[in-house]
């Protein structure tokens, strides 16, 4: 058989043909996973996004859109109250109750009469925002398990939308292997014809032609490269799409099961541990520490939840006493054995390598509360990722804060040039000062908006 044949050029031709469109339908299905995996909610207009940020720092600690934490729920709020009402409510809750309002007392009531902060800060217009943001908000398309949806808690990569998704894929795969069959048929009678070989009248096949039908039937070699094929588009598929979640992708609600159920709705809420007494670095440097055990046996020496096991110590308090190699049952002394070893919790929050961010100087420095950017840590059982942790996030505070120039003794300096250039209108400096004298310094007019700030 002669090494390239006409024939095989064509035959040649139609598989590579075959696997260019094998490829382009792996790298379509990549494409439309990772936009399935991807996907936010619908995108805020301006206004909404102004009013998200005065959200996100006044009142998300306390509420979220469709979940009770302190507050209740604010989803479709503005539906129930009028906006006068939420006006006055947002303001001042206590003088409304005050006045007599009958729905602000029953509000209040129902919520066993936690008080919610005053916000006689907040402009009219700024409520306004918050209020535009709570009617523009609509829910975010899941992609990992998210926490207070014990539906899906933890069902994780293998979730019900997963399904649907890898069903509708396997019966696009059938449909294309249709249609890549038909044109293989199609091509094969053009093949046929160029060669001269008539289909309508088949001539006495060889002993050779007959031998290579018998192991055609055996293993159609086009079948199997487009089983092939599919199973490697399939495969790319999935790990486009496990990627697309979870590398690259915003990993906002991520919350990945620990190896101990530990709840920071128990520590840091009902028993009102200190952030700091656990995460112990948080303001001395960039990184907050997660705690050691030993810290955890400071307590847990001697809490052991028994009441809630039958009088036995809490399984999950076992696995503390695991990693310290450490047995209550044994005489004083002897307690303690000889191969501690550390927890391995899971990472939840994880900036890429070319990013730099400090905790100190957030904490300290600029004097942000945790929530502002963990959210209400102290409702959640299980810790879960709660900004997306993209630069337009980082940036967007930037541009929104002011820094304390006047009472932060970390920009001593910068205040003494501005107060030093005060009358000086050629000066930048003296451009800080506000109509009525107050200093007014952004957080990216200081420089926070620079490449290098973040980028190493
Ligand atoms: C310290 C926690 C806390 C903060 C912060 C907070 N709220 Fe509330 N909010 C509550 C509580 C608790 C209630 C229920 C009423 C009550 O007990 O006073 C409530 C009730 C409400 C209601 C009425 C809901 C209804 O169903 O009628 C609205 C609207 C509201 N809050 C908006 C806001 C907005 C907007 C902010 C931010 C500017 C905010 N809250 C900040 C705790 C808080
Ligand atoms: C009793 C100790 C303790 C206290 C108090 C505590 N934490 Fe934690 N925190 C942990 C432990 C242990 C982990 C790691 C296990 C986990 O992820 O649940 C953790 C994890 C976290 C993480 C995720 C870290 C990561 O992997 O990215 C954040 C964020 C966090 N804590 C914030 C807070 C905030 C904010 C508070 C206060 C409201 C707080 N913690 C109070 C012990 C504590
Ligand atoms: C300052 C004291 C304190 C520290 C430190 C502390 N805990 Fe706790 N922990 C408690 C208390 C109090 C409870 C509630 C016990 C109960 O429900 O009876 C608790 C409950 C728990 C439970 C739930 C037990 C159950 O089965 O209901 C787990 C798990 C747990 N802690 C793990 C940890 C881990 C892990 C650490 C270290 C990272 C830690 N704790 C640090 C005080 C502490
Ligand atoms: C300005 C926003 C911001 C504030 C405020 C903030 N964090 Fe973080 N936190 C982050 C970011 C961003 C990361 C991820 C850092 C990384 O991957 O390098 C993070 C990560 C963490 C981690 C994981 C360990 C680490 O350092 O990467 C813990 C634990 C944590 N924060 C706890 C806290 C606690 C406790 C507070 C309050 C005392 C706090 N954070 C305040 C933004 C913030
Ligand atoms: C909630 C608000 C907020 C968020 C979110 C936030 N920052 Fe900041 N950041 C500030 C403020 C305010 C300053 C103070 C600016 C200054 O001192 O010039 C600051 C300062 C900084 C600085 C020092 C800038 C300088 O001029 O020296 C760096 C670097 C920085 N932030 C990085 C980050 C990164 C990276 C993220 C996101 C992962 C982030 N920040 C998210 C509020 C925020
Ligand atoms: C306030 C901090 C901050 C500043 C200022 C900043 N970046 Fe970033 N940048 C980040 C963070 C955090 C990430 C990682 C976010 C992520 O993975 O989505 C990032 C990611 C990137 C990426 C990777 C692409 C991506 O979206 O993941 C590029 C490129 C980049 N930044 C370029 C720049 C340039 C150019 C500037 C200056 C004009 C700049 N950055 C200023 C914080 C910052």
């Amino acid at each position: 058989m002669p090494f390239f044949s006409h024939k095989l050029m064509v035959r040649n031709r139609n598989n590579y043909n075959m696997q260019v469109k094998s490829l382009f339908v792996a790298f379509l299905l990549i494409l439309s996973l990772n936009m399935f995996a991807q996907a936010p909610g619908k995108p805020l207009s301006a206004e909404g996004i102004k009013g998200e940020s005065l959200f996100k720092l006044n009142c998300a600690s306390c509420h979220a859109m469709n979940a009770k934490l302190v507050g209740p729920a604010l989803q479709d709020v503005h539906l129930r109250r009028s906006e006068d009402w939420l006006l006055k409510w947002i303001k001042n809750n206590e003088k409304l109750r005050a006045s007599g309002d009958k729905d602000a007392i029953a509000v209040y009531n129902e919520n066993g009469k936690a008080a919610m902060n005053i916000f006689e800060n907040l402009s009219d217009d700024q409520i306004k925002s918050i209020i535009g943001y709570i009617k523009e908000w609509t829910p975010p398309v899941k992609v990992g398990p998210v926490v207070g949806d014990p539906a899906e808690a933890d069902s994780g990569f293998f979730s019900s939308s997963t399904l649907y998704i890898l069903l509708f894929l396997i019966v696009i795969l059938m449909v294309v292997l249709l249609i890549l069959r038909r044109t293989k048929g199609q091509l094969q009678t053009t093949v046929n014809e160029v060669d001269g070989i008539s289909v309508i009248e088949p001539t006495e096949p060889t002993a050779a032609q007959k031998r290579n039908a018998e192991l055609k039937k055996r293993s159609n070699p086009t079948i199997v490269k487009l089983s092939i094929g599919t199973v490697v588009a399939l495969s790319l598929a999935l790990y486009g799409y496990k990627f697309g979640a979870t590398e690259i992708g915003v990993q906002q609600g991520y919350a990945p099961e620990q190896p101990i159920n530990f709840s920071h709705k128990i520590h840091a809420g009902e028993y009102k541990i200190d952030c700091k007494y656990c995460h112990s670095t948080v303001e001395k440097s960039k990184q907050a520490s997660v705690p050691s055990v030993n810290t955890c046996m400071n307590c847990h020496k001697g809490v052991q939840a028994r009441e809630k096991y039958n009088g036995e110590i809490s399984p999950e308090i076992k696995k503390i006493y695991a990693a310290m190699d450490y047995d209550p049952d044994k005489p004083n002394g002897q307690q303690f054995g000889a191969n501690p070893k550390p927890i391995k919790w899971i990472r939840v929050h994880n900036l890429p390598d070319h990013a730099y961010f400090n905790h100190s100087m957030h904490v300290k420095g600029v004097g942000l509360t945790c929530q502002t950017c963990h959210g209400p840590v102290q409702a959640m059982p299980v810790i879960q990722q709660y900004a997306t942790l993209q630069m337009g996030w980082c940036i967007n505070c930037h541009r929104e804060r002011n820094i304390d120039v006047e009472n932060n003794p970390y920009y001593e300096k910068l205040h003494a040039k501005i107060k030093a250039e005060k009358d000086n209108k050629s000066s930048n400096y003296s451009k800080y000062y506000t109509k009525d004298g107050k200093i007014n310094v952004s957080a990216a007019q200081n420089g926070a908006l620079e490449c290098s700030k973040c980028h190493y």
